[in-house]
């Protein structure tokens, strides 16, 4: 995979054609609409879950928006290999201990491996079955490009290849990016003055007559961009990021590293540093159209670096902010959102590689635009 891989030939080869043929802003406009379409099937259904079960208790309908992000997204199966991964680090570190597979997580580990692998299987069949009925069509998704493209490696190495890159990246973007919506809302809703200013903001930029934001409407929501960067600071998802390993001696700021020395950077403490951050356990998105106004998640700023920065930094940056930001907007346009009985979200943290929620996310939705206005477009 390409997040594993060491550095050389074979991980530069597969992060370019990542690159170029999925995350480029020209393949990312060329698959807008199906980003557009998915965000409004899954609110439409928010929407319609509403309608049906309204009467029983006002107009307000509880439902758990950690799991509704996750549907947006995959499915559970993929924040399971997370909290397991998380779990093998530590028995990286220890590694005596591993041999007795406390807990059964080797064994569980194997599980989800197989049933993963099997899920990249059963897509892979499906493309090659549509290669053979019709060849147009075969380049419609990345994992159709990337077998066009491998059409002269060996078949079992070019299926390897595929399935690993193609699941790499559904891993990567997939329990990222749903924790980061949920964590956004469970932010907003301690925090209702936010929740206020940024529905005010999609008031005066959108407007209460028009459902669908579409990822162009969202290039002038400025606050709600502070937002995201402002949760990504507090609850970066991949609060550890991902290792890396010296492959020789070298020398970093001083420090002598010698070839096989691990790596972690503590990006859960680097962005909470009082030193940089006024505040810093605030949820404070303003600092990000003020103090901070020139700071990105891009890498160019060190001491906010939720996606990484320098080579090994993360490749799907620009797709992790459009699908937040489409998603984020729209269900903010679409409802309002209260905790039962008004109460504070529960704000703990689940161990794993990934940093989810702990706890459900269980909020009263209701709509928050005129009735016609839904009617009209679902
Ligand atoms: C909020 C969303 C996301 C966050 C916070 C995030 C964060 C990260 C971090 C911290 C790394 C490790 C960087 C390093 O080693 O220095 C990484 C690597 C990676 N990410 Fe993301 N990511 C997100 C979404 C995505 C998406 C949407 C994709 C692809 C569709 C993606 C694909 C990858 C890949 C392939 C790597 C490995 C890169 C390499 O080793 O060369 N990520 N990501």
């Amino acid at each position: 995979m390409i997040a594993t891989a060491p550095y050389g030939p074979y991980w530069r080869q597969m992060r370019k054609f990542a690159t170029i043929e999925l995350l480029s802003n020209h393949r990312l406009n060329l698959l807008k609409h199906g980003r557009e379409s998915e965000v409004k099937t899954s609110l439409q259904r928010l929407y319609q879950l509403w309608n049906k079960k309204k009467c029983s208790n006002g107009d307000k309908v509880l439902v758990e928006m950690k799991r509704w992000f996750r549907d947006v997204t995959l499915n559970n199966l993929v924040h399971e290999f997370f909290e397991l991964a998380g779990k093998f680090v530590v028995a990286d570190a220890l590694p005596f201990l591993r041999w007795l597979d406390i807990g059964g997580e080797e064994k569980r580990m194997k599980k989800v491996y197989k049933e993963l692998d099997q899920l990249v299987e059963g897509w892979l069949r499906e493309h090659r079955e549509k290669i053979a009925e019709n060849e147009a069509n075969s380049e419609e998704d990345f994992m159709g490009v990337m077998l066009s493209k491998l059409r002269d490696v060996e078949e079992h190495d070019a299926n390897t290849i595929n399935k690993a890159t193609s699941l790499n990246l559904v891993l990567a973007a997939e329990d990222t990016t749903s924790i980061t919506m949920t964590w956004a809302l469970a932010l907003l809703l301690n925090n209702r003055d936010a929740l206020d200013k940024v529905q005010q903001e999609l008031d005066i930029h959108v407007g209460k007559d028009k459902l669908l934001i579409s990822e162009s409407d969202t290039k002038n929501l400025v606050y709600l961009q502070s937002i995201i960067k402002e949760t990504l600071r507090l609850y970066p998802p991949a609060p550890l990021s991902v290792t890396h390993e010296a492959i020789k001696n070298c020398t970093v700021d001083g420090y002598d590293v010698s070839a096989g020395t691990w790596l972690i950077f503590n990006l859960h403490k680097i962005h909470r540093d009082p030193h940089i951050w006024t505040d810093p356990s605030e949820f404070r998105p303003e600092r990000f159209m003020t103090t901070h106004k020139d700071f990105d998640v891009r890498g160019n700023n060190f001491e906010l670096i939720p996606f990484g920065s320098g080579r090994r930094m993360c490749p799907g940056i620009s797709f992790a902010l459009q699908v937040l930001q489409l998603t984020l907007a729209n269900v903010l346009h679409w409802f309002e959102f209260k905790t039962p009985s008004g109460e504070a979200v529960d704000m703990r943290e689940a161990p794993g590689l990934t940093s989810p929620k702990a706890t459900p996310l269980e909020v009263y939705i209701s709509p928050r635009l005129p009735a016609f206005v839904y009617n009209s477009n679902t």
